[in-house]
């Protein structure tokens, strides 16, 4: 078996004393990851086993801040306890949601038999009492019902010797990770349906454009990153979908989501399960057809809130994003991605609202964001708004990286009245 691991996870081991916890993690991972209770045990107390209440309390407690510690700094981490039952899982879910990573859970269970075993011929310490390895075991075996409503993200069960022995780990980058990606970037703003423009910008920016089929690259290899909200209000929201979800497939482009891809992914899965012509007319793809619609979906499903791009350098959200968050992945990062700070109503303009973040960036990547349309883009400490509300009259923006200049084009009109 394959377990692919993102590097903003945690994984918790849940296995019965002498299921070969410890001794998995040894092989898997390297040893600043893993946080072992037997470890910090022995780091206060000398002793390898628990000697009375006091000593487990400051056990736990130490791997507790440990782990919010090296979460704080966006590291990988396994804990490797016995984890038997939700109580004693809880804290790590809950510290792993608080710095906005997975919880992935991993039980061992090589068998009663295989465990009583391991645990007899241990060296360098006494084996558990057999009674305390069976009541573990009835332990886990109840939590396996419970284990995903506790937040775990993943839940993987290794059953046998064989699947524990044959378990292969692949570490990945987290998916808004594509610092490997040195670009150069064209970052546009909001789009809005503006297709003409977006031609317009794209043929000044050097690309070359298929307008009939959609399509356009740049002859020097740069790629366009899209901002979100280029569906939503304007003219002609099918031929810019057509043309930012090719480019994407052609490698010639990244996009991240807005809050205007988030309510047509809402509208499109509502009118999937129901025949109300109104709310196919408000996706604004009621011409086309239901398998263009269902792809459109599914490119709409798996874009990622966010990408820290060219080697750290350079990060892009529809509406920003704090350093605290970057590389981090919650629903709280999410909506911050989508709706910036002011989560609350999410159906208001958000034209006018304060960015309190961006007065306290400091000493971190550059940010392109879009979502407040305002005249001229917003550059403040490292960070820059390029929505210049094409749909509203305005022009539309692209911040080139690593150049830092601003290009604009004009919008032939204004197609919608800001709210
Ligand atoms: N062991 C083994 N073969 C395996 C796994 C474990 O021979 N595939 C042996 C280890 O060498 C060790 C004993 O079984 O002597 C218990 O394994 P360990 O990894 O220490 O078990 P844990 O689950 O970590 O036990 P505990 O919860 O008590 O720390
Ligand atoms: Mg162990």
């Amino acid at each position: 078996m394959l377990i692919e691991l993102p590097e903003n996870c945690v994984v918790v081991l849940i296995g019965a004393s002498g299921s070969g916890k410890s001794t998995f993690a040894s092989r898997h991972f390297s040893p600043s990851e893993i946080l072992s209770s037997d470890s910090v045990r022995e780091m206060i107390t000398d002793e390898p086993l628990p000697r009375d209440g006091d000593s487990h309390y400051l056990t736990f407690k130490l791997l507790r801040e440990l782990l919010d510690a090296r979460l704080k700094n966006l590291k990988f981490t396994v804990v490797d306890a016995t984890n038997t039952c939700a109580r004693d899982r809880a804290p790590y879910v809950e510290i792993a949601r608080n710095n906005d990573f997975y919880s992935i859970a991993v039980v061992l269970d090589p068998g009663l038999e295989r465990t009583k075993a391991q645990n007899a011929q241990r060296k360098g310490r006494p084996p558990t009492p057999e009674a305390v390895v069976e009541r573990h075991r009835a332990r886990i075996a109840r939590s396996l019902e419970t284990l995903k409503s506790e937040g775990f993200a993943r839940v993987l069960v290794l059953e046998s010797p064989e699947e524990i022995d044959g378990t292969r780990i692949e570490r990945i980058p987290p998916w808004s990770d594509l610092s490997e990606d040195t670009g150069p970037f064209d970052v546009i703003g909001d789009v809005h349906g503006c297709y003409r423009e977006l031609l317009a910008l794209l043929g000044t920016l050097g690309y070359e454009v298929d307008p009939e089929n959609h399509r356009a690259f740049h002859p020097e290899g740069r790629k366009a990153v899209f901002l979100g909200n280029f569906a939503g209000l304007g003219p002609e929201v099918a031929d810019v979908i057509k043309l930012v979800k090719n480019m994407v497939g052609d490698k010639n482009a990244h996009s991240v989501p807005g809050n205007h891809e988030e309510r047509l992914r809402k509208l499109l899965n509502k009118a999937n399960g129901s025949a109300d012509p109104v709310l196919l007319e408000e996706t604004r793809l009621a011409n086309e057809t239901q398998e263009f619609r269902d792809s459109v979906l599914g490119f709409l499903e798996n874009l990622i809130s966010h990408y820290i791009l060219d080697r750290g350098r350079l990060v892009v959200a529809h509406a920003g994003l704090p350093k605290r968050f970057q590389g981090r992945v919650s629903s709280r990062v999410r909506d911050f991605c989508l709706y910036g700070e002011d989560m609350e109503d999410k159906k208001l303009s958000r034209t006018n609202f304060d960015r309190k973040w961006v007065d306290g960036y400091k000493r971190a990547p550059k940010v392109v964001y879009g979502h407040y349309a305002s005249d001229v883009p917003l550059e403040a400490n490292n960070t820059v708004c390029v929505d210049t509300g094409c749909v509203y009259g305005g022009s539309l923006s692209c911040y080139r990286h690593p150049e830092g200049k601003i290009v604009s084009v004009p919008a032939e009109k204004a197609y919608a009245k800001k709210s």
